[in-house]
């Protein structure tokens, strides 16, 4: 799915994020830079967004991404986002506490297993390490009302007629309807061992960021 829509996916996000999205990957690279990491992984990296923005916060790390799809990955070398490695996140070619943190946008969310892939990044991560989720939620009312015929109507069709791929973003409503978010999410942190889980919500709760440490 990822493949096929890879080539105007960048344009996709900002057009139906209204630009929101450099917003949050912003937000969210802030967040890591204040923890000082030397290792950074960007999991489900992507066409590289999130990296540039690492890269970018935290100029000193040793950033790498890393997605199991490969048309996304050329995109994220096209636009020289640092090392990539084709890689599934459940199953990470990694070394056990080989970094400091471990970033996921809008990625966690597209995996088979949230436990399983949440359990490869705690065993990638040094003891004192860091995880940082950020994703799509629904928001609570009034703003719910408005987002899910936006959501489920609005932008496939949008979408549909950008990428030519209108079921894969059919599927992006499904699948933010049945992520968990809030406490919910901070369980699943709790239940992968991460302690102290932090979630925080952007843009009226459209996007949902989350942080859990070692
Ligand atoms: C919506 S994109 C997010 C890309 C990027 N992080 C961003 O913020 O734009 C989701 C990415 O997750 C990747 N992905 C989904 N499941 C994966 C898995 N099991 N292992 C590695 N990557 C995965 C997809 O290939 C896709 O590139």
């Amino acid at each position: 799915m990822f493949g096929a829509i890879a080539r105007r996916y960048d344009l996709a996000n900002h057009l139906l994020s209204g630009g929101l999205d450099f917003f949050w990957r912003r937000r969210a690279a802030r967040i890591v830079r204040s923890w000082q990491p030397e290792r950074i992984l960007d999991l489900a990296t992507g066409s590289g967004d999130v990296a540039l923005s690492l890269r970018r916060a935290c100029p000193e790390a040793n950033i790498i991404g890393a997605d199991f799809c490969v048309p996304m990955l050329r995109q994220a070398r096209s636009k020289n986002s640092g090392p990539v490695v084709a890689a599934d996140g459940l199953a990470l070619p990694f070394a056990a506490e080989s970094f400091d943190v471990v970033t996921v946008a809008f990625g966690l969310r597209n995996m088979a297993s949230w436990p399983g892939a949440l359990a490869q990044m705690r065993r990638v991560l040094r003891p004192g390490g860091h995880v940082l989720i950020l994703d799509f939620s629904v928001p609570p009312a009034p703003l719910r009302w408005i987002y899910r015929p936006y959501l489920h109507h609005v932008l496939p069709w949008i979408a549909g007629w950008l990428t030519g791929e209108r079921g894969a973003y059919e599927y992006l409503g499904e699948s933010i309807e049945r992520f968990p978010a809030g406490e919910a999410m901070c369980q699943l942190l709790r239940e992968a061992g991460f302690a102290q889980p932090t979630a925080e919500r952007l843009t009226g709760g459209i996007v949902s960021l989350y942080t859990g440490r070692v």
